[in-house]
């Protein structure tokens, strides 16, 4: 049941469709003018407006921007025995759902009543999904309403306001930074500053120097001493993200400043005491880094006092819809689009995706969806090329030949199978002509041939055969 406003001049009409919306069980306020309708939508909120175009001197599309002004959810279609294109394109531009020419069937005008409906119900589904993750569904910036999330935020909690060292391990863009952030900015240190070491972009030769500092003259080069990252961190945390990269020098410095809590300088001798919150991430393993010891043993222990393992998205698909609603959010604001929501074809979508690049990855299919949507749902032509049509399926025949299983796969015979089969489909393709399979795989003859021979499809080329096709 829906409540419906009909503005209609034309009392037969008005009665009409006024009895057909009872029947069909919704709630109908009726108006007769024009005046009678806009006093009506400032009463009163409705899920649809019926409004007919023509009011006696005013016009219906008068009474659609003025119901898009006041309740911008509320659907409207517009009826018009003037069916022109103009007058439809403006409907449309509008903002109307929909107009129907008169005269028309009920049955007709039904469905466009039921689309509209599905519509408007879509939208408050998507409203109440962002109220809810507003208030229940989030820490800081960090959206999670799987256990597995709440659990994590729990944690974030209870560790922030100690001086814990926190390693964060997980996937790319699962927001391994994001929970540091939060870790910081929940705790007394607040205030102080947050610094982001990342271990990869920084040269090992110049890592020292940047997490210390150096004196004058310490090396070539250093001109004028320079304070190190650790001590700017000073009151507040340093985040020490892909710390897998670290090289083993290095981490025996780290660790010496992890438990002595003090730096000296390249070049220095003096040494000196800071307080810094380190909070450290890694999408590497790290417990498989130590067994192989390329990571030592003592530094992994120190800084994974607390663990925070930030789940890949595929295990937590309930958080998409909050997710996805929680970026559409931003990039409307940031883009100034009136997009409100998403069809249920792409949400569908969105819900099977594989997000290899986990949450980073969805906050890039919505900012394009919103960029390139062109009414008030995200439509499914909105979405990123990939996501279109049947190739989107979830795991996908490349997906499951490239699954790394838990004790590992064998790369070079996975590769050598995929190459093989290759080398059979083309052959059967081009109906056993080998130049043409060769063209079929932009591969040379020579080279086609020479894999023929590796996997036993084909005698070995003798060297003058190889030396006639070049
Ligand atoms: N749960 C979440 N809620 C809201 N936004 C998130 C969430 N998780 C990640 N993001 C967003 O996704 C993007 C990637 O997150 P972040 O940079 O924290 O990932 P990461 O794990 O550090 O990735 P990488 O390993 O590639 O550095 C950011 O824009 C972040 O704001
Ligand atoms: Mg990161």
């Amino acid at each position: 049941m829906a409540s419906v406003l009909l503005v209609e001049d034309d009392a037969s009409l008005r009665e009409v469709l006024a009895m057909f919306l009872r029947k069909q069980g919704h709630e109908v306020a009726v108006a007769s003018s024009f005046e009678e309708g806009l006093s009506l939508v400032n009463d009163a909120s409705f899920d649809l407006v019926l409004t007919d175009l023509k009011l006696g001197q005013k016009s219906g599309l008068d009474i659609l921007s003025h119901v898009k002004r006041e309740q911008p959810e509320t659907e409207v279609i517009v009826i018009t025995a003037y069916s022109t294109v103009e007058t439809a394109i403006e409907a449309m531009k509008g903002g109307a759902f929909d107009y129907v020419g008169k005269p028309f069937k009920l049955e007709e005008i039904a469905v466009t009543i039921e689309k509209a409906l599905e519509k408007r119900a879509l939208s408050l589904e998507n409203i109440t999904l962002r109220r809810a993750l507003l208030e229940r569904y989030r820490f800081d910036q960090i959206i999670g309403k799987t256990p597995k999330m709440q659990q994590i935020f729990e944690t974030i909690a209870r560790v922030a306001p100690t001086k814990t060292s926190v390693l964060i391990t997980g996937e790319s863009g699962t927001g391994k930074e994001l929970v540091a952030r939060a870790i910081h900015f929940n705790s007394a240190r607040k205030t102080g500053p947050f610094v982001v070491v990342n271990c990869a972009a920084i040269p090992d030769t110049l890592m020292e120097s940047e997490l210390f500092g150096h004196v004058k003259g310490a090396f070539t080069g250093a001109h004028t001493s320079k304070r190190g990252l650790l001590e700017t961190a000073n009151g507040g945390t340093v985040f020490l993200d892909e710390i897998g990269e670290l090289s083993l020098a290095m981490q025996v410095k780290l660790l010496r400043f992890l438990q002595e809590h003090t730096i000296r300088a390249v070049g220095s001798t003096k040494e000196v005491k800071v307080d810094v919150r380190v909070v450290a991430a890694t999408n590497k393993d790290l417990v498989e880094a130590v067994r192989a010891q390329r990571f030592r043993e003592d530094l992994f222990y120190r800084l994974n006092v607390v663990h925070i393992n930030m789940p890949p998205l595929r295990e937590r698909r309930e958080d998409i819809p909050y997710l996805a609603s929680h970026f559409l959010e931003k990039f409307r604001k940031e883009l100034s689009k009136d997009v409100r929501g998403f069809a249920p074809d792409v949400m569908e979508r969105l819900m099977s995706w594989n997000y290899k690049g986990n949450v980073r990855e969805l906050e890039n299919i919505i900012e394009h969806a919103v960029t390139f949507a062109t009414g008030p749902l995200v439509t499914m032509d909105a979405l990123p090329e990939h996501l279109k049509g049947e190739k989107a399926s979830p795991l996908s025949a490349i997906d499951q030949v490239t699954k790394v299983e838990k004790d590992g796969v064998d790369m070079e015979s996975v590769l050598a199978e995929v190459e093989r089969r290759l080398l059979v489909n083309a052959l059967s393709q081009a109906k056993g002509v080998k130049k043409d399979a060769a063209a079929l795989l932009n591969i040379s003859f020579r080279s086609f041939r020479y894999k023929l021979a590796k996997y036993g499809l084909a005698p070995t080329p003798t060297s003058e055969e190889l030396e006639q096709d070049e």
